[in-house]
């Protein structure tokens, strides 16, 4: 099984931003606990993030053509006005899950829409760290279940 996890922009300064919102976990460590759930299923998994939309388009795209079997998605604040990045979901054939640290639903007003929301597999808002091991956890038991 191969996973990709993609974190979106101003999340290479977790830890430092806004610890009262984000928690003081950094992305070095949020990846090194996925990677350790991973290996223990022996599923391979990727990360990459990036301040640019662009390049998560691009992400997105060469996980369809690399056959990764699911994304897991942080798009920071692309989540409420990237149409680029919810076309290049909806283009692709593995299943996304869109997930955020903080629930959006209980922050300023422009975060409760996500435009990405309809083309994501599911969503997780608001566990913090754990909202990526959720996703992965649904991913292994989902894998499990074929
Ligand atoms: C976020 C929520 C977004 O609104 C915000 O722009 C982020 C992080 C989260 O993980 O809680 O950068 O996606």
């Amino acid at each position: 099984m191969k996973i990709l996890v993609i974190h979106g922009p101003n999340l290479n300064l977790l830890g430092m931003r806004e610890p009262e919102i984000y928690g003081h976990t950094t992305l070095e460590d949020i990846n090194a606990s996925l990677k350790a759930r991973a290996s223990e299923e022996g599923a391979s998994i990727n990360f990459l993030q990036s301040n640019h939309e662009g390049v998560l388009v691009d992400a997105i795209q060469e996980a369809a053509t690399n056959q990764y079997d699911y994304i897991i998605l942080n798009a920071g604040a692309f989540t409420h006005y990237s149409i680029a990045i919810r076309d290049a979901i909806a283009a692709i054939k593995p299943p996304v899950i869109e997930v955020h640290l903080s629930n959006i639903y209980q922050r300023e007003e422009f975060r409760h829409h996500s435009v990405i929301a309809p083309v994501v597999m599911g969503q997780i808002s608001g566990l913090g760290v754990e909202s990526y091991m959720a996703a992965l956890e649904a991913i292994i038991r989902k894998t499990k279940k074929r």
